[in-house]
């Protein structure tokens, strides 16, 4: 099939990838001239694991264009995608300007009956909007129908989330739309499921929210493990081989950031206000995800005592591994405040430094490498479980800190490993490990 996307952030870029890379024929749309441009030097806009390399293979074999010229890049296609932006707005409802604007453009542009496919999250009955805006704007006539079909990628594993997902989400207005949706899908080769619009808007933030909500929880357990010095770690392990719990999304630590998981909740919560109902599982969970990070620094202050121009190492600051991404990291209000507490803080994060300058205080360092990061420092702070952190040999610590203490925001490693390292280790949900002077 002939697709235009419009729209080339993140999931714009990752779906139009992975279309081409099934052997749809995909053009990609964006106002940014220098997004456009850099992409058609074949070079990737987002940091993503396996992008750059399907990138340039299927623009080689004419699979994939980017133009910045909305005309030329709907072409008559008849399947058009929206994958704009829905960011936050101040009250926490979606910012859906870039949507109406896309649904503008495209009335005003396209010349044949047109499928219109939603990527972008998109409060519930959006997707009936985006009709009516294209249809105000048509200036040939046309017919179009809109099909919601909600993404589930995960940042640094968004390819492979795209060939492995567990399923395809399809809300579409008529059965007939559905299915060239569905052809559109089905290399690759995972479950459909088709519904009506509404119910596919839901699908997508009552995913996300529940996932989150399973991160509050285990965060909630943590808390408790603490008070009755249990261990997190095996309390998630023993829910998780409950096949109706499962294991993913239950990993204690400082909690999630993101840029969806933080919107997408607020969003739905804000949707549920206007509609006088009160989601309050979902307000319970954000105010645990925002006790998190505080939790963190109070083990801190309680054995580093007076921060003031004490030395702070912060290992990793992107908001996971495997991404640059800034975006509501809970690295961000870590280091302002221990900054704002007279703390000398000197972070190193694989691929995050160039966004961590835009985003967290300008008295934070910068190191290239862990060690650097390390020398001298009085405590160490793990902040995101990048697997270089993950192998380290924990003995370094005691070789280049002033006193090798960690603590370690998302429990990289088991107690033993700190234990036979020799070092103080401080973790999630778990006991602390204190070297005994006299048996050191
Ligand atoms: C999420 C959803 O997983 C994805 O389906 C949706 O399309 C977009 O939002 P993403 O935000 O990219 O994806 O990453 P994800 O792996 O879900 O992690 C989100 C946050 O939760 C991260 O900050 C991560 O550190 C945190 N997290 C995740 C936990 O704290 N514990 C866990 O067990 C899992």
């Amino acid at each position: 099939m002939k697709i235009s996307i419009l729209g080339i952030g993140y999931v714009g870029l990752v779906t139009g990838v992975a279309l081409s890379e099934v052997g749809h024929t995909v053009t990609c749309i964006d106002c940014d001239l220098e997004k456009i441009n850099q992409l058609n030097r074949g070079i990737s806009t987002i940091y993503e694991p396996g992008v750059p390399e399907l990138l340039i293979k299927n623009m080689n074999q004419g699979r994939l264009y980017f133009t910045c010229d909305i005309r030329e890049g709907l072409a008559d296609n008849e399947i058009v995608y929206i994958a704009v932006g829905t960011p936050e707005n101040n009250d926490g409802s979606a910012n859906l300007q870039y949507v109406e604007q896309a649904a503008r453009d495209i009335g005003a542009n396209i010349s044949r009956d047109t499928i219109i496919v939603t990527k972008s999250t998109v409060p519930i009955g959006t997707n009936a909007r985006i009709k009516a805006l294209i249809n105000e704007h048509l200036v040939n006539r046309c017919t179009i129908e809109v099909v919601s079909n909600p993404e589930f990628l995960r940042e640094g594993s968004a390819l492979y989330d795209a060939f492995h997902a567990d399923r395809i989400i399809i809300g579409a207005e008529s059965e007939a739309a559905a299915e060239i949706v569905e052809n559109i899908n089905k290399p690759f080769k995972t479950t459909i499921f088709k519904t009506d619009l509404l119910s596919s808007e839901l699908i997508k933030y009552a995913s996300n929210a529940f996932l989150a909500t399973k991160i509050s929880y285990i965060n909630e357990i943590s808390n408790i493990c603490e008070l009755i010095g249990a261990n997190v770690e095996d309390v998630s392990v023993g829910m998780g081989l409950d096949q109706r719990i499962n294991s993913q999304f239950l990993k204690a630590g400082i909690g999630y950031g993101g840029s969806c998981f933080p919107k997408d909740i607020k969003a739905l919560v804000h949707m549920t206000n206007s509609l006088n109902y009160q989601f309050e599982l979902l307000e319970s969970v954000m105010n645990v995800n925002c006790s998190r990070q505080q939790i963190l620094l109070n083990k801190v202050k309680r054995r580093i005592g007076n921060l003031n121009k004490k030395k702070i190492a912060l290992l990793g600051l992107a908001f996971k591994p495997n991404t640059d991404d800034m975006r509501e990291a809970p690295s961000i209000m870590i280091a302002e405040i221990l900054v704002a507490e007279g703390a000398v803080v000197t972070a190193y994060d694989p691929v995050a430094k160039e966004n961590a300058e835009g985003v967290i205080s300008r008295l934070v360092n910068y190191s290239d490498s862990v060690i650097e990061a390390l020398t001298g420092a009085d405590a160490a702070l793990i902040l995101t479980e990048w697997d270089e952190f993950k192998s380290l040999d924990l003995r370094i610590l005691n070789e280049h800190m002033n006193e090798g203490i960690l603590f370690d925001g998302r429990n990289c490693f088991s107690l033993e490993q700190a234990d036979a390292a020799n070092i103080e280790y401080h973790s999630i949900g778990r006991k602390s490990v204190i070297q005994d002077p006299v048996l050191s």
